[in-house]
C-alpha cells in the first residue's frame, strides 16, 4: 500500500484533537492517516526570526506529524495577508473584506516554494500527497518544479466562487494555472466543481475531455468530495463522563428554558450579527418567549492578527450586548455569548442538551458543527438543526430548517417553528440527518478521494522520480530521540507554539 503524505498549514496534532469542535481539517488530517503509514506536514504555528527549513518529527496516536516554523514576515504577509486577507475574503463572497498587497502575494509564493523545498526530500517514489486548503494552493506546482512526479491531490475546504468573483482576484489565472499541477482537484459541493469548471471553460479558455478538464497545457479531474465527520469517535466522546457533565450542567441551567446553540469560530463567515439579529427580531416577534428561551452563543476568537476580525468581535459582543439590555431581567438573560473554547466531549454534551443548533454561515465549505450537532443528539428526543442554505452542509442535511440567514425573519421564523415542531416531526428529521452522518463519514470521504487519486493520475509509479538531494537537510530523529516505543521525542523549537500569534491548538471549520 502507498504511503499517504497529507499537507496543510494547520496541523492539528492527534493529541489535540479532543480540543475544540473539528473543522475539516482537524478531522480529515488525522483520520486521513489513521490506517494509512505517512505523515501530516505543515506549520509549527511557531514563528522565528529567519527560516531554518529544519524539521520538528514527533509521533502522536500513531500519526507522525512533521512540521516546520515560519518567519515573522511569513506569518504576516502569507497567513495574515494572502491567506486570511485576500483568499478568504473573497473565496466567502467578502469583495469588500478583500485586502491584497504586492508583499502577500510574495509571501504566498515564498512560503509555498519553502513548504515545497523542505518536503520534496522526504517523499518517496511510491507516496501519494495529499494538499489541503487555501494556503497551498501553489504548492503542487512547486512540488513539481522540485522534481517530484507522484500523484499529487488537491482538497479545497472552503467554497469555490462564481467566476464573476474570482476574477476580481489580482492573480487569478496564476493561481488556476497553478492548479494543472495537480493530478486530482477535490471541492466540498457540486457547485464549487462547476464554479472552478465555468472559470477554466470561459476564462482560461480550457476545455473538458471526458471526466477531465484541460487548460494550461494540462490536465486535471475535478469532483466533489464533501468532507464527513469521525462519526465513531465523536460518538464515543458523546458517552464520555465530561461529555455528561456538560449536558447536565446545560439541562440545570436551561431549567424551563428551551436552549439554542451555536459555536463558531469569531468569522465573519459564520453569520454572527445576522444570527444575533435574527434572534432578537424572534425576541420582538414572541415576547412571551424571554423567559422561555436561553441562546448560548460560543464564539473563540480567530485570527486576530487581521483587522476584520477585530472589527468583527467588537460588533459581535455590542449586538450580544444590546440583545441582553433590552430582553434581560434581574434574573434573567436571554442570551450569553462565551469568547472562549471547549473540549469537544463538552461541546458534544452541550449539543446535546440543546433543542435548537443554529448553524447560519453566510457562507461556508461544509460545516461540520452542523454534523456533529446532529450525531449528538439524543435519539428518542433530538433537537432541530436551523442551518444556512450557503453551508456546503445544506446540500446533504436537506432535513433540517433550511434559511436563508441574511433574513432576520426567516431566522427568527425558524426558531418558533423549530421550538413548535412536534416529537415525531423532530425524530424522523433526525434519523434521516443522522443515516447521513453515519454513511458519509470522514473514512468514507479519505478512501473516494484516495482511490480517485490513484484513478487521476497518469504517471506509473516506476516513472516516478523524487529529487536527488535535498535542498534544506531534513533532520533525522537522531536515535537517542526515539523512546523505546518507537515514539519521537518532542523537540522545542526556537519559539513557543502559545506564543506564536494566532495559534490555537484546533481548526474549528
Ligand atoms: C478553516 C480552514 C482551515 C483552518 C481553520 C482554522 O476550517 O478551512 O484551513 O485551519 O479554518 O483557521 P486557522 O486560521 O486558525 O488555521
Amino acid at each position: 500500500m502507498s504511503r499517504l503524505i497529507v499537507v496543510s498549514n494547520r496541523v492539528t496534532a492527534p493529541e489535540s484533537r479532543t480540543r475544540g469542535p473539528a473543522g475539516g481539517l482537524a478531522v480529515a488530517g488525522s483520520a486521513a492517516l489513521r490506517e494509512y503509514s505517512g505523515f501530516w506536514f505543515g506549520w509549527s504555528g511557531r514563528t522565528t526570526e529567519t527560516f531554518t527549513g529544519e524539521i520538528e518529527r514527533r509521533l502522536a496516536d500513531d500519526v507522525t506529524v512533521m512540521t516546520i516554523d515560519l518567519e515573522e514576515a511569513d506569518f504576516q504577509e502569507y497567513y495574515n495577508g494572502y491567506a486570511n486577507a485576500a483568499l478568504w475574503p473573497l473565496f466567502h463572497y467578502r469583495i469588500d473584506l478583500t485586502a491584497d498587497d504586492r508583499s502577500y502575494g510574495e509571501g504566498y509564493e515564498r512560503v509555498n516554494r519553502r513548504f515545497a523545498e523542505t518536503l520534496a526530500p522526504l517523499i518517496q517514489p511510491d507516496d501519494l500527497v495529499w494538499i489541503h486548503d487555501y494556503h497551498l494552493i501553489p504548492l503542487g506546482r512547486e512540488l513539481r518544479r522540485q522534481g517530484v512526479t507522484n500523484p499529487i491531490g488537491f482538497f479545497l475546504h472552503i467554497p469555490w466562487p462564481a467566476p464573476q468573483l474570482f476574477t476580481t482576484l489580482p492573480r487569478h489565472q496564476q493561481l488556476v494555472a497553478a492548479m494543472f499541477d495537480y493530478d486530482l482537484v477535490g471541492f466540498q459541493t457540486a457547485e464549487c466543481v462547476a464554479a472552478f469548471e465555468a472559470y477554466v471553460l470561459d476564462e482560461a479558455g480550457g476545455r473538458r475531455d471526458g471526466a477531465r478538464l484541460s487548460a494550461f497545457g494540462r490536465s486535471l479531474r475535478a469532483d466533489a468530495f464533501p468532507i464527513g465527520l469521525d462519526t465513531p469517535d465523536f460518538l464515543a466522546l458523546g458517552r464520555s463522563p465530561d461529555a455528561e457533565r456538560a449536558c447536565d450542567r446545560m439541562r440545570a441551567h436551561g431549567v424551563f428554558r428551551q436552549l439554542i446553540v451555536g459555536v463558531d469560530r469569531l468569522d465573519y463567515s459564520k453569520g454572527l450579527p445576522e444570527r444575533l439579529l435574527g434572534f432578537e427580531r424572534y425576541l420582538q416577534d414572541h415576547p412571551e418567549m424571554v423567559r422561555k428561551v436561553l441562546y448560548l452563543q460560543i464564539a473563540p476568537s480567530s485570527r486576530e492578527g487581521v483587522e476584520a476580525y477585530q472589527t468583527l468581535r467588537a460588533n459581535v459582543l455590542a449586538l450580544g450586548g444590546r440583545i441582553n439590555a433590552a430582553w434581560a431581567e434581574m434574573d434573567h438573560a436571554p442570551m450569553l455569548c462565551v469568547n472562549r473554547n471547549y473540549s469537544r466531549a463538552e461541546l458534544a454534551g452541550i449539543y446535546r442538551a440543546a433543542r435548537i443548533g443554529l448553524v447560519t454561515p453566510l457562507r461556508d465549505g461544509m460545516n461540520l458543527v452542523a454534523k456533529e450537532y446532529v450525531a449528538a443528539q439524543d435519539p428518542a428526543d433530538p433537537g432541530v438543526l436551523v442551518l444556512s442554505r450557503f453551508a456546503g452542509a445544506a446540500r446533504q442535511m436537506t432535513d433540517a430548517l433550511i434559511v436563508n440567514p441574511y433574513a432576520p425573519e426567516e431566522l427568527a421564523d425558524a426558531l418558533h417553528a423549530a421550538l413548535a415542531m412536534p416529537l415525531a416531526e423532530r425524530v424522523r428529521r433526525w434519523e434521516a440527518m443522522m443515516d447521513g452522518v453515519v454513511r458519509d463519514d470522514v473514512r468514507t470521504w479519505r478512501d473516494r478521494f484516495v482511490a480517485a487519486l490513484e484513478a487521476a493520475s497518469e504517471r506509473p509509479v516506476s516513472e516516478r522520480q523524487t529529487p536527488a538531494a535535498p535542498r534544506f537537510a531534513a533532520r533525522s530523529p537522531r536515535p537517542d530521540a526515539i523512546d523505546s516505543a518507537g515514539a519521537y521525542e518532542l523537540r522545542s523549537g526556537p519559539g513557543s507554539a502559545a506564543s506564536a500569534p494566532g495559534w490555537r491548538p484546533t481548526a474549528l471549520g
